[in-house]
């Protein structure tokens, strides 16, 4: 599959792109061709150093990728998501969009603050035309760790859409990340549990002197 990751050049995106480039074709987007286009070296180089597989990774404007993509991962700050996707909406058509996306601001403690629409996930899939399908997932999974292609992460994820296949199709993409195993969270409406997890797990790591927590169901 073509795989788009907008805000490619960012935290969480490189470890997707690490990780999905065995079997995908991955456009590294940013804003900036160039410094798309450098992320997208820099990836290739971290997998032909490590000897890992890369079927194709390029560097892409987000608004050249989109149109091209079978899923596109929203890799970008709740801050920037809005006004980007509105700017974006002619180049979507049936795409599935995966949002790791966690509005959240920081007081003491970080804090979970959802739109109107009850989640960044229903708040997107507002934005975007009808034929997209919307998939929240990814919201408790460690950037640093996912960086790190071969450590196995021992995390769940649990993935939320109304679109039954698109679901399924994103679960299949995280089984394809080492150990990381898809738990089926219901309609799009239920992702407001997993995005306000984020700040929780980062106000329970600062507290206990810990780093990278993630979420497992036992
Ligand atoms: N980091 C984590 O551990 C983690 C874990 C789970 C979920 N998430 C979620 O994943 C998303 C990305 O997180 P991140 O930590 O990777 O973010 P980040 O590194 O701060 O930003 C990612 C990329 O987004 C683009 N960007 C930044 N501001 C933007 C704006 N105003 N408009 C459009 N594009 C903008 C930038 O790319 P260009 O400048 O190249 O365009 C940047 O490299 C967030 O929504 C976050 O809640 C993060």
């Amino acid at each position: 599959m073509k795989i788009a990751i907008l805000g490619g050049t960012g935290s969480i995106a490189e470890g997707f792109a690490l990780r999905w480039a065995a079997k995908h074709d991955i456009l590294v987007c940013s804003r900036e061709i160039d410094r798309a286009v450098k992320a997208a070296e820099e990836y290739k180089d971290v997998l032909s150093d490590k000897g890992l597989l890369c079927c194709g990774m390029t560097g892409c404007e987000n608004e050249t990728a989109i149109g091209d993509a079978d899923i596109v991962l929203l890799s970008v700050p709740y801050q920037g998501i809005l006004q980007m996707l509105k700017n974006l909406v002619p180049c979507f058509k049936e795409q599935i969009v995966i949002s790791l996306v966690v509005p959240m601001k920081k007081n003491k403690w970080f804090e979970y603050t959802p739109p109107r629409q009850g989640s960044a996930a229903l708040e997107i899939r507002e934005i975007l035309p009808k034929g997209v399908k919307v998939v929240s997932a990814f919201h408790n999974v460690s950037a640093r760790k996912l960086a790190q292609p071969e450590l196995s992460l021992d995390y769940d994820v649990v993935v939320c859409s109304d679109d039954e296949d698109a679901k399924k199709t994103v679960m299949e993409l995280t089984r394809e990340i080492k150990n990381l195993r898809p738990l089926d969270g219901g309609g799009l409406s239920s992702s407001y549990m997993s995005e306000s997890l984020t700040p929780f797990l980062i106000n329970l790591a600062i507290r206990n002197g810990l780093s990278d927590l993630g979420v497992k169901f036992l």
